[in-house]
């Protein structure tokens, strides 16, 4: 039997560290994208030093030559790529957060990796995923995104105004729905995953979930079975008491 090979964009820390750690204790080769040497190597030391297979993969997701690269790298040494988790993301925000605020420098910074980066990313290792056997991509999302969360008046987020993350997330969940459709005849699964409101950096650590539970519900995407879902943003639901399901878009 050959080995699960899964890549994990933003795989130095976070939930995206949580989930290649997650990936290699199931006994996945797991690829570590980063953008900074040294925090990737550092990465990869740690997880190996804990009996990971993991490599780091300089990785940036805003660099169209990074990325190349990096697909390159995997079609030599590999041949194949099995999983990939779109986990790489930023957030920012102008002034208070309005949208009367929002700048366009900063709408452009946002989408240019929460969405062009990962439309980048998965064009360039698309070739590879159609190679697996039952190729999994995880674009990592969030029910900011969802629209339907964020409009409805009884939500816990209707207070939140901002437009540069919640609207790259909501074209992220478009990017995966859209994905999920070309790919429906083949035995690749396309999903976007809501970890919920996670300590990272992301957010000072203010998150009332941990990286790794935030991890689970990508690696529950990322290793669904033939018969599982495509298409769907799938993950924490803050409306039902913390169970996992589906969020509208
Ligand atoms: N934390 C939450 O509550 C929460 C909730 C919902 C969704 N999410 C999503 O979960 C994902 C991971 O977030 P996190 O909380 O783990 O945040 P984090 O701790 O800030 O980690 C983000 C990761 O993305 C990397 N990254 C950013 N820009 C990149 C680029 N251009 N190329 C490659 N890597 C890049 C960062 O690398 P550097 O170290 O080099 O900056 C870091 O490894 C994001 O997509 C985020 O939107 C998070």
């Amino acid at each position: 039997m050959t080995t699960t090979l899964a890549l994990v964009t933003g795989a130095n820390k976070g939930i995206g560290y949580a989930t290649a750690q997650q990936l290699a204790a199931r006994g996945a080769t797991v690829l570590l994208g980063a953008r900074d040497e040294a925090r990737g190597r550092e990465a990869e030391r740690t997880l190996r030093a804990g009996g990971a297979d993991a490599r780091f993969v300089p990785l940036d997701v805003t660099d169209a030559e990074s990325v190349a690269a990096a697909a390159k790298l995997v079609e030599r040494e590999y041949g194949r790529l099995d999983v990939l988790v779109n986990n790489a993301g930023i957030v920012r925000a102008d002034g208070t957060a309005l949208p009367s605020e929002t700048t366009l420098a900063t709408l452009r910074e946002v989408f240019d990796t929460n969405v062009f980066g990962v439309v980048t990313v998965t064009n360039a290792l698309l070739p590879l995923l159609r190679r697996a056997p039952a190729g999994r991509i995880v674009n990592v999302s969030s029910e900011v995104g969802s629209i339907g969360v964020m409009t409805d008046p009884q939500g816990a987020l209707f207070a939140l105004t901002s437009v540069p993350y919640p609207a790259s997330k909501t074209a992220l969940n478009m990017v995966t729905a859209m994905y999920a459709k070309e790919l429906r005849d083949t035995p690749i699964k396309v999903n976007a995953a809501n970890p919920g409101y996670c300590a990272t950096d992301f957010n000072h650590h203010s998150g009332f979930r941990t990286a790794e539970q935030g991890a689970e519900v990508s690696v529950h995407l990322a290793t669904l079975p033939a018969d599982g879902p495509s298409g769907l943003l799938w993950g924490y639901r803050m409306d039902n008491g913390g169970d996992h399901g589906v969020l509208p878009w």
